[in-house]
């Protein structure tokens, strides 16, 4: 059995033919397939036939989706990952598709979320994948928030067989900052020196505490766009308040802030 990745609450490993019986009772719950052109499928040949091609997706692209296990019950709660995809869909052909389909007990647990989260870090951070797509019928409001949740931007809305369906699309490099952001405001930490320097580069007189607090609002009302990786640093660029921090990677200790234009303003 191939474990791909874990997460706090889940395993996330290959499916194989032991998981055949499960998978069948996921595949042919109508509920299930409601958004999803109602293909269900009822008898076990089918379901071998699907374990089959998601084994031969593994075997070719080192993808595919994959079963998601309660670490602490050991039950299959459903699939998560990403789909190699050869033929056209919205103009578009061989790209990464997320997916995650889950038997109905488990819904509404967060663990389409979480599934989604590992499958993005895995492709990206592992594979080295450049983007990953996601299509939701428009519907589907579960899936289309989970796809904004995990950080997926929407492009546009296209005719996917006769039902509208929305068309999502992250790139590694906005994945790249949208982690930075996430491990930033994580890990930031301060050095006693820098307390001074903050103050006297934005020409403030602010308290230690009023200065964290005033840098953890500065990089969380920052857009994701806005953070730079060059070299060691990044740059976390604030228009709005007209400020740049510019932060150590390895250490995530702020080295300094700086008004842009050498203009100061007193928010
Ligand atoms: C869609 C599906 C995977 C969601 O799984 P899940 O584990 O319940 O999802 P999560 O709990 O991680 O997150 C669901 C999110 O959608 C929201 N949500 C759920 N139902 C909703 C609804 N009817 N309207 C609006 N939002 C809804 C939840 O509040 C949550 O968002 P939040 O974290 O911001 O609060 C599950 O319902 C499923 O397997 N459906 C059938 C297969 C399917 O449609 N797959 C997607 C194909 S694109």
């Amino acid at each position: 059995m191939k474990i791909i990745t874990e997460t706090e609450r889940l395993i996330i490993r290959e499916i194989e033919a032991s998981d055949t019986d499960i998978m069948l009772e996921l595949h042919s719950d109508p509920e299930v397939h409601l958004y999803l052109g109602n293909k269900t499928i009822t008898n076990r040949e089918g379901i071998i036939d699907a374990i089959k091609s998601l084994g031969q997706q593994y075997a070719d692209f080192g993808v595919g989706r994959w079963a998601m296990i309660n670490k602490k019950t050991n039950e299959f709660i459903g699939w998560a990952g990403l789909e190699f995809v050869k033929e056209s869909i919205n103009k578009h052909k061989d790209f990464y598709d997320l997916g995650y389909r889950l038997l109905k007990k488990f819904w509404g647990q967060g663990f389409a979320t979480e599934s989604a989260f590992a499958s993005i870090d895995y492709a990206f951070s592992k594979l080295k994948v450049q983007e990953i797509f996601a299509i939701a019928d428009i519907n589907n409001e579960a899936s289309n928030r989970i796809l904004k949740n995990v950080g997926l931007g929407y492009i546009e809305s296209f005719d996917n067989g006769g039902v509208k369906h929305n068309w999502y699309k992250l790139t590694s490099s906005e994945y790249e900052r949208k982690k930075y952001k996430y491990e930033v405001l994580d890990k930031i930490c301060y050095t006693e020196l820098v307390y001074g320097r903050i103050n006297k580069k934005l020409n403030l007189e602010l308290s230690k505490r009023k200065i964290e607090i005033l840098i953890s609002t500065i990089l969380s009302e920052t857009n994701e766009s806005e953070f730079q990786k060059k070299g060691k640093n990044i740059y976390v660029t604030n228009n709005e308040r007209n400020i740049r921090l510019t932060i150590n990677s390895y250490t995530n200790r702020i080295i300094t802030a700086d008004r842009l234009n050498g203009k100061t303003t007193n928010r």
